[in-house]
């Protein structure tokens, strides 16, 4: 049996308020809790989106009520809202920029909206960007302008891993995350390929990449501070209707995929600790969870299911994918909060990382 430290996610959508249908902090947080997670950094992209403090609130009372691992709530930057986010960024986990196209309706175009946040925002907690190629460029250069930290979500192009390795290298304060799709699938060129599956299911921002891209991560590990699912979790309906939203959920996949690229001598089992919990710990300035830790059976080997999971949405672009590795128990705070396939802590366990 392997132990590992709570693993952290800053990357979820827990779609709440506004499209539970999907997930909430109760269906979310038992997923992450099942995955090995034990604190998970919510996205502001919901319906409303998170802005301000009465939109605040609304999320902070669900979770409040209904989480059963640890959590922090992002603010979203919008046009007019550099101050006030700012204000409130004692009681978030940090401030998202939406740059590039994505579900949801917060996106700064116009980057003389970006620098009311980039003066504003205090600089013990990340900036982080959704930033694609030639915007990620510009981002930065405004954390460079700026001299603060920012955090680079989804990285998923040669292009880019490479564009944040030079950034690295000449001091600027840049850190990055990868998505286990993003290492593990490829885009489907061929159309005969295409043909195959319902696209639909296939549809993520950022794009599914080249394998060259995919290459190039891997090249690059050393380069990425994180792992993060970007699990954004949409119904099997919404996917497969004629306009299917995009997004792949990932809380249940990550880690088993992950240690199978142990297993394969592809990663290190430090890289998992590094990538899943000491560095998003330290980015983020999270809390030590005490008396928190991970028991996975390494030898198990079993195929993933969407019909094991916990996630609401009710599918995985990795159905019936081989793995090994399987989370057996997670003790959060001295409880054993899952165990076997079974959540063991009510809805209501899980604590604010920024304590209120
Ligand atoms: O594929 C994505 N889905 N990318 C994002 O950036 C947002 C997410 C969502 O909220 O569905
Ligand atoms: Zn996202």
């Amino acid at each position: 049996m392997l132990k590992l430290p709570g693993l952290i996610d800053p990357h979820v959508h827990l779609r709440e308020p506004g499209a539970t249908h999907k997930e909430d902090f109760d269906s979310g947080t038992s997923a992450a809790l099942a995955g090995g997670f034990t604190i998970v950094l919510a996205m502001p992209n919901t319906k409303p989106p998170i802005f301000d403090a009465s939109t605040l609130k609304l999320a902070l009372d669900a979770a409040k009520q209904k989480a059963r691992c640890d959590y922090g709530q992002y603010i979203g930057a919008g046009p007019e809202n550099a101050k006030s986010a700012a204000s409130l960024s004692g009681t978030v986990a940090g401030l998202k920029m939406y740059l590039d196209s994505t579900f949801g309706e917060l996106r700064l175009d116009d980057m003389s909206l970006w620098m009311p946040h980039f003066e504003k925002y205090p600089r013990s907690q990340p900036i982080v960007a959704h930033s694609e190629s030639r915007t990620m460029a510009a981002v930065i250069l405004f954390a460079a302008m700026y001299d603060r930290p920012i955090h680079i979500a989804h990285v998923s192009l040669k292009e880019e891993i490479l564009l944040i390795k030079a950034a690295k290298e000449r001091g600027i304060k840049v850190t990055c995350e990868v998505c286990p799709h993003h290492l593990f699938m490829v885009s489907q060129v061929s159309s005969e390929e295409r043909g195959k599956r319902k696209e639909g299911r296939r549809e993520v921002r950022p794009r599914l990449a080249t394998q060259q891209d995919v290459d190039a991560l891997w090249d690059n590990l050393d380069v990425i501070d994180c792992f993060a699912t970007d699990h954004a979790p949409h119904t099997l309906a919404e996917k497969d209707s004629d306009n299917p939203p995009p997004g792949f959920p990932g809380l249940e996949t990550a880690l088993p995929l992950l240690l199978t690229a142990v297993d394969d001598g592809r990663l290190t089992m430090n890289d998992i600790i590094t990538k899943m919990h000491s560095n998003p710990r330290k980015i983020f300035n999270l809390p030590e969870q005490p008396e928190t830790w991970v028991e996975v059976d390494e030898s198990t080997t079993y195929e993933i299911k969407a019909s094991e999971q916990f996630t609401r949405c009710g599918w995985t672009p990795f159905e019936d994918w081989k793995v090994k590795g399987k989370v057996r128990k997670v003790i959060l705070r001295g409880k054993t909060a899952f165990e076997d396939g079974k959540i063991l802590v009510e809805a209501g366990y899980g604590r604010n990382v920024r304590g209120s």
